[in-house]
């Protein structure tokens, strides 16, 4: 019923030449009647990622909550759409923790998307100081209701959900199967009736050595790859994997 996703989030890593040479490799070792594909690389390759790529999604890392104007080094929703973007990262944990965006602003930022027709990719998890004192339900919670609160739950059920616990981003310390797959049963509770169709990846640490397993989960339907992805040969492993 649900479809999977493994999505590859490139992060601030590529160039011109990388991003030919990636999709040339990665069309053909795809099979995608059992897999959606999408890739999220930097502002500056995106039109030449829709340029390189035939059947697979291209969307932005990031996008501004405003519509236009005088806000230096923002790229607006109409700006990805304008270049072929169908999909936008929205609330990664870097840019919760670096950049100081909030549950607020995550939401309004997932409205301006869905407002411009992007599907919002919208990034939760809890770090790991919250998740020894037990709060990775409430914090996850947290997160997706502020979401629902200005989006409406419709909009929420029908974008993609991804599940990364910052402690597992980038650390090699993936969550085990059974500790992904609790969070992702819980958020889709959460989600209610709809819910039954919202796509939930995993993120943090999926390698083509963890995917099968992790993707084997009822709840989970693909992943949010950071450092994996930026190899063709992981990458396609890993969405062979779903
Ligand atoms: P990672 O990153 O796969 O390198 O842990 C995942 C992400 O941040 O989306």
């Amino acid at each position: 019923m649900r479809k999977p996703l493994v999505a590859a989030n490139w992060k601030m890593n590529g160039s011109v030449d990388f991003v030919k040479n990636f999709f040339t490799d990665l069309e053909n070792k795809i099979d995608h009647s059992t897999v959606e594909v999408a890739v999220f690389p930097p502002f500056v390759y995106l039109s030449e990622a829709v340029k390189q790529s035939q059947s697979v999604s291209i969307g932005g890392q990031n996008l501004s909550d405003k519509a236009e104007g005088a806000f230096t080094g923002e790229v607006s929703a109409t700006m990805l759409v304008d270049v072929g973007c169908t999909h936008v990262l929205v609330g990664h944990s870097e840019r919760r923790s670096l950049y100081g965006e909030d549950n607020q602003m995550v939401a309004e930022k997932f409205v301006t998307a869905k407002e411009n027709g992007l599907i919002p990719v919208l990034c939760v998890g809890e770090t790991l100081e919250e998740r020894e004192a037990d709060k990775t339900m409430d914090v996850v919670k947290a997160q997706i209701a502020a979401v629902i609160d200005l989006a409406g739950i419709e909009a929420v059920t029908a974008a993609v959900i991804a599940y990364e616990p910052v402690w597992a981003i980038g650390t090699g310390r993936t969550a085990s199967p059974e500790q992904a797959q609790e969070v992702h049963a819980a958020i889709r509770e959460l989600l209610g009736e709809a819910g039954g169709k919202t796509r939930i990846l995993y993120g943090g640490s999926v390698k083509a050595d963890n995917a099968e397993t992790l993707f084997s989960q009822p709840d989970i339907d693909g992943g949010l790859v950071g450092g994996a992805s930026l190899k063709v040969d992981d990458f396609a492993a890993i969405c062979g994997s779903v």
